[in-house]
């Protein structure tokens, strides 16, 4: 084993950073015999260096990020800062400096990704960022790697936990969305500002990864289409259940059936309870991928924390490491497909459309044409009458979300129809 250690710069210290440093001590020997040589904590960047850090030497402690990153001597910087700025540069500026970086940060991969894998290949380093799609799960690794032999066809997450705790919380105790996110909040899944949970933002930065990793091609953020989960209630999850259904929001990266095109896409959908991600409760992430030869793979588990994330956020740094003394380089950005990404109008599924309408007769009869003027197919339709008012719970076959969306604007010109109250995407069949 080599004898001189591999220096390590971390920066950030918070939630994720401080359990990375907590693991490199603690497993220190283990970590050395897996890498070939030992690592050393070689400084910690912070923004406020007062704080007192438990384990963590003062005289390690710095606010000056970039003159850390650009000491030379680094040979991994880790980043769990966050945000795109200053991490951005601070990742740049390490490549530059001859360090490899891994990273936990999502919004910034999903951002930059490509200029970021170009910088890293550019000076040869490495850039690897498994924490940055649900926590401790696998999932970058094994897309990238295990599966490289294979075709993806479809990736299916939850991979917020804050969003899935709430759903969870509706589901089992009949809870409206307020009520669930103030117990999440108190438990501490929810943060005081919650929005780019519920909006689905962080879902949808993951799913831009995903989908970039898991089809050969650069998806940006914009390419994802985002609908948040504030709006699903209790009603929707009522006719969840009359469909054998449950409510999730879904990170859904998909190859069109021709192969030419992908779409990914995050929005609250029903799922059938028999499908693998119906049963994940809690906090809890899963990832449902589909390929050609492997099938159905599911991979389960916590997808954020401090200690769960620092696990990935370790078993990068171990890879980067061993790569360093090899002199290699892991994988880069595989981007050679470069399929056309679609637009939402373009995918196909099915739709549950809860309508609020006058209760006479014709009406359905109306309603049916209008889906039918469409091109959209009727799977069933339910109606139940309340003093000269109605509900209509239709569910349709599949059909493209631009069908979709056209039907719903002409219904919302008839007379008769009084409300849309629901639209809900059927998934997973
Ligand atoms: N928390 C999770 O469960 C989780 C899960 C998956 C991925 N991630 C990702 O991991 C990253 C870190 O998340 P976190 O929850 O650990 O965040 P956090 O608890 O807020 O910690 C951020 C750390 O960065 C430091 N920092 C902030 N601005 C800085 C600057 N300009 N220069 C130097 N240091 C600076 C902070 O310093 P002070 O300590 O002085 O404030 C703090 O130590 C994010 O990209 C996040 O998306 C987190």
């Amino acid at each position: 084993m080599r004898t001189r250690p591999l220096k390590v710069a971390l920066l950030g210290c918070g939630v994720v950073g401080s359990e990375v440093a907590r693991i490199m001590t603690t497993h220190a020997a283990d970590l050395a015999a897996r890498i070939g040589a030992p690592i050393e904590l070689a400084g910690v960047a912070v923004r406020r260096p007062s704080k007192v850090r438990e384990g963590i030497p003062a005289e390690l402690v710095t606010t000056d990020a970039t003159a850390l990153v650009k000491r030379g001597d680094i040979d991994v910087v880790v980043e769990v800062i966050g945000g795109i700025e200053p991490a951005r540069s601070l990742i740049t500026t390490a490549f530059e400096h001859g360090a490899s970086v891994v990273s936990a940060n999502k919004a910034l991969l999903a951002q930059d990704g490509a200029a970021l894998h170009a910088a890293a290949g550019e000076h040869g380093r490495d850039l690897y960022y498994e924490a940055a799609v649900a926590g401790a799960i696998p999932l970058i690794r094994p897309l990238r790697e295990s599966l490289a032999g294979d075709k993806v066809n479809r990736v299916l997450g939850i991979v917020n936990g804050t969003t899935n705790f709430i759903l969870d919380k509706m589901d089992t105790t009949g809870a409206g969305y307020q009520e669930a996110l103030d117990e999440a909040t108190a438990l501490g899944y929810a943060e005081a500002d919650p929005t780019a949970d519920v909006e689905g933002f962080d879902a949808a930065a993951k799913a831009a990864i995903l989908a970039g990793i898991a089809f050969h091609t650069r998806v940006r953020l914009d390419d994802v289409y985002r609908e948040g989960m504030t709006e699903v209630t209790a009603a929707d999850f009522a006719s969840a259940k009359n469909m054998g259904c449950t409510i999730k929001l879904l990170a859904i990266c998909e190859r069109a059936a021709d192969g030419a095109s992908v779409t990914a896409r995050v929005h609250p959908a029903m799922i059938p309870l028999t499908h693998p991600l119906a049963s994940v409760r809690g906090a809890y992430n899963a990832v449902f991928v589909e390929s050609d030869a492997a099938g159905q793979l599911m991979f389960y588990g916590p997808g954020a924390g401090g200690a769960p994330t620092a696990s990935a956020v370790l078993g990068d740094l171990v890879a980067v490491c061993r790569n360093r003394l090899n002199g290699a380089t892991g994988p880069g950005e595989s981007a050679y497909a470069a399929l056309t990404v679609s637009p939402m109008g373009d995918v196909v599924t099915r739709y549950h459309i809860s309508l609020d309408v006058a209760d006479k007769p014709g009406v359905l009869a109306q309603v049916a044409t209008v889906f039918a003027e469409h091109g959209v197919s009727i799977d069933t339709v339910r109606q139940k009458g309340k003093d000269g008012e109605a509900s209509l719970v239709v569910v349709t076959h599949r059909a493209s979300d631009a069908s979709l969306s056209g039907t719903v604007e002409a219904l919302r010109k008839l007379d008769t129809v009084r409300g849309v109250a629901s639209i809900m995407r059927v998934e997973g069949e």
